[in-house]
Parts: structure tokens; C-alpha cells; sequence
């Protein structure tokens, strides 16, 4: 029998709970087993991380007995939700309440949380410099897990509230890669200005939350935040022309422009690359690329992460 303490992951199967499922496994010694959680432990992804060596088990953040199930005798949880499987804050905050109520019932003694900030601390509702959306959010993808900070803290579960960054891979799945323009020059779009925006990639994200795990109860009770690096759209342009082997100028179009883009969620995202812009300081204070790699050693900077990604940029 395995004196290994369990991390019972969620989004085993996709970005965040991949990156520390794989990084439990491959550290044999470091002293943890990987439980992956799935609705579907038949699905191909699954299927691939049992044979990785992961314990695969059934968990939906909707249903709160499944995740009772997922976490008993866990030592640890990874708790992520997916804001973009819905795009529904009041769900999200649900579902963050549901994982903390069970990982109390469940008796876990460390949870780590994938949050980010609820922006309508600096930017009240009432502050017209972006709109409201939904009624009472700014940013709503980013609001639902800064309100969901309390559910754990009123749930009394040992927390460790980790404040992700913008994947990188945002330029392979989400649409973000460089688009022709009319005269057929390659343009990223990021409408910062000249602030820089803290990345990362995001299969790193799990080997931090690892690396938060291995260090006991260090963490527990604290935020701490985690980026690959920080770089202006400027800068990322140019690392994209390196890695691409042809021209990518930085577009920088206004926040309120990006808002008007009109693809679900751009409203959302306008809003969010403006409080990142307007709260630069701040934001980047809170995601220390040094720390981040004191966590996990392997983490890439985004020249290294184009290295092995460029060729999955789809073609522009
Ligand atoms: N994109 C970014 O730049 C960025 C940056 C920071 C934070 N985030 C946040 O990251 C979160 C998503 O994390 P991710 O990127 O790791 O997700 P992901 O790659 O989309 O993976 C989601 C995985 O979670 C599982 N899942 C989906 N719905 C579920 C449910 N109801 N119950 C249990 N599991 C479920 C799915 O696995 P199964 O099908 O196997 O169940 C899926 O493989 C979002 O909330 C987003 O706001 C994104």
C-alpha cells in the first residue's frame, strides 16, 4: 500500500490540473500520488493519464457528493473551475463553494485554489472608465474567483489562493495568434499599450501548484502569484517575429475597441487587458517570475515556450 499522500486534481484532463498531474508523475520520489478527476475516466485523455500512472476517478465541480467521493482520503486538492465552459460568474461562485464544502467533508489538508482577483475592488461598479457586465461584475471571469476566495476561508479549508496569468497558449486555442492585416503584415493584437502583461505557459501553472504542495504548510492561509514572464504586446510582437521567421507588428487597439470585437467573451476580455493596463503596478507586483521558477524549476519563458509551440500557432 502506497504511503504516498494523495493530490486529488481537477481539470486533470485539460490545462492547469494536466500540468500537475504530469509533474506529480514525474517526480516518483517527491512523495505524492496523482488522483485525476474527470466526468468522463473513459474519455481518451483519461484513459492516457491511468497509463501515465494517475489514479483516474469521476468528479463534477456541479455535483458536490461526486466531489466528496474524488477527494476522500486526499491529502490535497487542486481546485480549478471553467469559467469558459459556461460563462456564468454566479455558477462558478457555486461550483468554488461546492469543491470547498467538500474538501471540508472530506477533511483535506491543503487546497490549492486557482483564483485571480476580483477587479471590482479597484474598479468599483460605479467607476465608468469600463462597463458593467451581467449587472455586478467588471471583469466576470476574474470577479467569480476573487469572490470565490471567501468560500474556502468560510468553509475553514487550509487554503493556498494562487493567482494564475494569461496563458500563452491563449495564441493556439483561444484566437489570440497573429491575424493578417489588409496590407498582409501579421499583427497581435493586445490592447495594453506599452504595459507589460505577466504570462505564462500553462501547463506550467501545475508545476508551480506543485511545487506549492511540496512545501508543506508554507503556503497555506496565503496568496501568491505566478507568471512565466512579463513582456509588452511590443515585446511579445518581436518574440513572435523570431519565432515565426517573418514580421509581427504589435496592434494596440484601445480597450473599448477590443470590447466591440464582438466574439463571446470579448466584452469581458476588453475589460480585463484594461484593469491588467490600468493596474500594471499592481498586477504585476502580485505575479513574481522568480518566485514562480523557485516553485518550479522547469518553468519556460515565452521564447523557450514558442521554441516548442510556434507550429501550433493556427496560420494566420
Ligand atoms: N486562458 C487563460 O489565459 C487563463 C488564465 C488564467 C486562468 N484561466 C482560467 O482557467 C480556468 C480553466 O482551466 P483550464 O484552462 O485548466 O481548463 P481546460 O484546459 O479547459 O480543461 C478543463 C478540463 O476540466 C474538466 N471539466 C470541465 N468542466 C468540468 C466540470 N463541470 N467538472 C469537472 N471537470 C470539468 C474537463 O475534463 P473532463 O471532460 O475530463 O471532465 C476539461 O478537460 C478557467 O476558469 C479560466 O478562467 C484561464
Amino acid at each position: 500500500m502506497s504511503q504516498k499522500k494523495i493530490l486529488a486534481v481537477l481539470g486533470a484532463t485539460g490545462a492547469q490540473g494536466g500540468g500537475l498531474v504530469r509533474a506529480i508523475l514525474a517526480d516518483p520520489q517527491g512523495g505524492f500520488a496523482a488522483r485525476a478527476i474527470t466526468r468522463n475516466p473513459d474519455s481518451p485523455q483519461a484513459r492516457e493519464l491511468a497509463k501515465l500512472g494517475a489514479e483516474v476517478v469521476a468528479g463534477d465541480v456541479d455535483d458536490e457528493k461526486s466531489l466528496e467521493r474524488a477527494f476522500a482520503g486526499a491529502h490535497g486538492v487542486y481546485a480549478v473551475t471553467f469559467y469558459w465552459a459556461h460563462f456564468q460568474p454566479e455558477r462558478e461562485l457555486d461550483e468554488a463553494r461546492k469543491i470547498a464544502a467538500a474538501a471540508k467533508a472530506a477533511g483535506v489538508r491543503h487546497v490549492v485554489w486557482s483564483t485571480l482577483e476580483d477587479t471590482r475592488l479597484r474598479v468599483p461598479l460605479a467607476d465608468d472608465r469600463m462597463p458593467t457586465l451581467m449587472g455586478k461584475y467588471k471583469v466576470p471571469h476574474f470577479d467569480a474567483k476573487g469572490e470565490a476566495n471567501r468560500a474556502f476561508t468560510e468553509a475553514g479549508v487550509p487554503t493556498t489562493f494562487l493567482l494564475t496569468s494569461f496563458y500563452w497558449d491563449n495564441l493556439i486555442h483561444f484566437g489570440m495568434g497573429p491575424k493578417a492585416g489588409a496590407d498582409g503584415v501579421l499583427a497581435f493584437t493586445l490592447p495594453m499599450g506599452s504595459a507589460k502583461l505577466p504570462g505564462i505557459a500553462a501547463g506550467d501553472i501545475g508545476g508551480c501548484a506543485y511545487g506549492i504542495f511540496k512545501r508543506g504548510g508554507e503556503f497555506i492561509g496565503k496568496t501568491v502569484g505566478i507568471a512565466g514572464e512579463h513582456l509588452s504586446g511590443a515585446e511579445m510582437a518581436a518574440a513572435l517575429s523570431r519565432a515565426l521567421g517573418r514580421p509581427v507588428r504589435h496592434d494596440d487597439v484601445s480597450p473599448a475597441a477590443y470590447r466591440d470585437f464582438g466574439f463571446p467573451g470579448a466584452d469581458d476580455l476588453g475589460n480585463m487587458f484594461q484593469y491588467k493596463r490600468d493596474f500594471e503596478r499592481e498586477f504585476r507586483a502580485a505575479r513574481d517570475p522568480a518566485f514562480a521558477r523557485s516553485l518550479n524549476p522547469a518553468l519556460q519563458t515565452f521564447d523557450a515556450w514558442l521554441a516548442a509551440n510556434a507550429a501550433r500557432i493556427p496560420p494566420a
